[in-house]
């Protein structure tokens, strides 16, 4: 965060907040790479057991969400991002702690995702103690259909 002071505040989001992340997904994922979802995707996943949906705001404006699922002692984080105007201020770092919270007051022993090779987002991930534990090849499909590898990471969390 070098000197920065992170004004970034978080709440439970649900099944009303779907317009919203898809606005802030529509912005945050290149296309390119087909890591979005679609709105019915989001849908369907929010009305199964054990997702949550946590959203960040900057000065009352929402920027950033981050959704993630327990099963028991495992959980995935499945979607994380924040708008391109508000990067690189600690949003996404606040999202992810706040999910590692989370699992943790689950009882959750292990935090997974998946990221695409050469995401940016791999060195937020390494910062926040997450290891890479496998690959996926082609596992991301992108708009002009070309696939790109996906990497798994994980992290302990006892
Ligand atoms: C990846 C993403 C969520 C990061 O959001 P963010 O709010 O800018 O992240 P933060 O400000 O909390 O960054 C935390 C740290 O991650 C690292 N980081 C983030 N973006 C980075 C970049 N473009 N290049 C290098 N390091 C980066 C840095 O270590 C950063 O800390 P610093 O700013 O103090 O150096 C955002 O770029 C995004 O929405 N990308 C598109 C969607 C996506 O790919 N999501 C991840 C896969 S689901």
């Amino acid at each position: 965060m070098s000197g920065t002071v992170n004004l970034t505040e978080l709440r439970e989001g649900g099944p009303q907040d779907l317009a919203d992340v898809s606005r802030i997904m529509a912005d945050a994922f290149d296309p390119r790479f087909g890591e979005a979802w679609t709105s019915a995707q989001c849908m369907g996943m929010l009305s199964l057991p054990g997702v949550w949906l946590v959203i960040a705001s900057l000065e009352s404006n929402d920027v950033g969400f981050a959704l993630a699922r327990s099963t028991g002692e495992e959980a995935e984080l499945l979607l994380l991002a924040t708008r391109p105007a508000a990067r690189r201020r600690g949003v996404a770092g606040a999202l992810l702690r706040a999910i590692v919270a989370e699992a943790q007051a689950r009882g959750v022993s292990q935090l997974h995702l998946e990221v695409r090779s050469g995401n940016d987002a791999v060195w937020l991930y390494r910062r926040e103690g997450f290891e890479k534990v496998g690959e996926r090849k082609n596992y991301y499909r992108g708009k002009m259909g070309q696939a790109f590898d996906a990497h798994t990471y994980a992290r302990e969390l006892r």
